[in-house]
């Protein structure tokens, strides 16, 4: 089969790749400078096994990058829409991308070819596409909503090995033709209408976002009375209901998805005319939390005034350099704007990235040069190399009686204390 992906961001190279193992994939992009960079295997963003699998489809010849629309969808059989829906000024969905994607590609449909939106749109989207596309051209073609869950950090396996494949159409040859495309993914394949599949992708980001905003809740009492909140979460995790997976406090959710699509369904939500107040409270209640915390850590540590702060790991999550809504964005300007002498950072894969975010940081080559000296030391990404870090060489290093605050818990409260530093977890005393 032979597929375009329109939009080489993080999903549309992924997708691309991933499926040019086996089908011919057009990776389309307007982004001339992207495109040639792509063309040498060099991928813009930090994705572990995509540099490689990216190599493996452009020396089979099965991955091609292009600008042309024109080659690259007269050909297929499948043109999926993987462009960007960034937020707009309301906080719905801006579709322009989306539209200029349909535009563009519609003069070169080849007839019955399928048309399956994979970016992130609101229920009714499909019918949008339909008559931009409709406009530009009299040839026949199906629309279909191919929603995707894969992680950063994980993206590759998630795709190859993804937990469902939800189809969202009704026609069946289209139905038929999507499941043949996805064959040789594993995963259990759900087919349903375009509105469920949406539906679904929103309702899985807004779930799990919400499901970290009311662990973070919860271990904030833990803090006040003594329980562990990891040991609640073994409580709870047993109950087949709950299961114990996704429920990992710290200094609430970032990244390019939950932030956006929690608030997009609480605009969405309105524009039908229904509340959008349990959206709305997910989005204030994680947006609130940093700022509470580091009111909390800076008290416990006796203030930031004057400090060697170091900071350990800048990326949102671990396994990316994705900054986007980390926690370093909020936490490296709180202690700036404190009185911190100094601030020393150190991420596996984010410090190019992070360099262009923050003014007056000292980037270290490795984690201990960065806790060298410091009088706090803050965990905020818990990637491997972070924390398993030698606590006796911590304490050696850092400065007298150093607060150690373990944003991640990642670290056992009594083996610090034990090393002479001050502990600071989450959820736990
Ligand atoms: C998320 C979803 O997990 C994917 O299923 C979805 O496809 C993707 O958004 C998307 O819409 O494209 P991602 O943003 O890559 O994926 O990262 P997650 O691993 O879900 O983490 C999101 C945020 O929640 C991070 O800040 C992470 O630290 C935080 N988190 C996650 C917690 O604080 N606790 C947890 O238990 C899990």
């Amino acid at each position: 089969m032979t597929i375009t992906v329109i939009g080489t961001g993080f999903v549309g190279v992924v997708t691309a790749a991933v499926l040019a193992r086996h089908h011919t994939v057009y990776g389309l992009d307007i982004d001339e400078a992207k495109i040639a960079k792509l063309r040498q295997g060099l991928i813009p963003f930090y994705e572990p096994g995509l540099e490689d699998l990216v190599q493996e489809g452009l020396n089979s010849k099965k991955l091609i990058f292009t600008t042309a629309y024109k080659e690259a969808v007269e050909n297929s059989d499948v043109i999926m829409i993987a462009v960007g829906t960034p937020s707009a000024t309301d906080g719905t969905a801006d579709l322009k991308y989306v539209k200029a994607a349909s535009q563009a590609l519609a003069p070169h449909l080849k007839k019955r070819a399928i048309v399956a939106l994979k970016s992130t749109v609101p229920p009714g989207t499909n019918d949008k596409v339909k008559r931009w596309i409709k406009k530009h051209t009299d040839q026949s073609f199906h629309l279909a909503a191919l929603p995707e869950f894969l992680r950063e950090g994980s993206a590759v396996k998630d795709t190859q090995s993804p937990d469902r494949v939800v189809i969202g159409a009704t026609e069946p040859p289209v139905i038929e033709k999507l499941l043949k495309l996805h064959q040789p993914l594993s995963g259990d394949r759900l087919i349903v209408t375009p509105e469920s599949a949406q539906m679904g992708k929103y309702t899985a980001n807004a779930y799990l976002a919400n499901r970290i905003v009311f662990i973070n809740q919860i271990a904030n009492l833990c803090e006040k009375n003594g329980a562990d909140i990891s040991e609640v979460v073994n409580v709870i995790g047993k109950d087949t209901r709950i299961g114990s997976h996704y429920w990992y406090p710290g200094l609430g959710y970032g990244g390019s998805c939950f932030p956006k699509d929690v608030m997009e369904l609480a605009s969405y939500a309105k524009s039908v005319g229904e509340g959008m107040g349990l959206l709305v409270k997910i989005d204030e209640l994680n947006g609130q939390r940093i700022h509470q915390k580091l009111r909390e850590f800076s008290k416990k540590s006796g203030g930031f005034k004057d400090k060697t702060v170091a900071v350990l790991g800048l990326s949102f999550k671990p396994h990316t350099n994705d900054l986007r809504e980390a926690p370093s964005l909020t936490v490296i300007p709180y202690l700036q704007k404190h009185g911190a002498k100094r601030v020393k950072a150190y991420d596996p894969e984010a410090m190019e990235e992070a360099d262009r975010f923050f003014r007056q940081v000292v980037f270290t080559d490795n984690p201990y040069e960065a806790i060298k000296g410091a009088e706090v030391i803050i965990l905020l990404t818990e990637w491997p190399e972070l924390v398993n870090l030698n606590v006796s060489k911590i304490s050696r290093l850092a400065a007298p009686q150093a607060v150690f605050i373990d944003t991640r818990n990642q670290y056992q409260p009594q083996e610090i204390r034990s090393a002479g530093l001050t502990y600071i977890g989450i959820g736990v005393l």
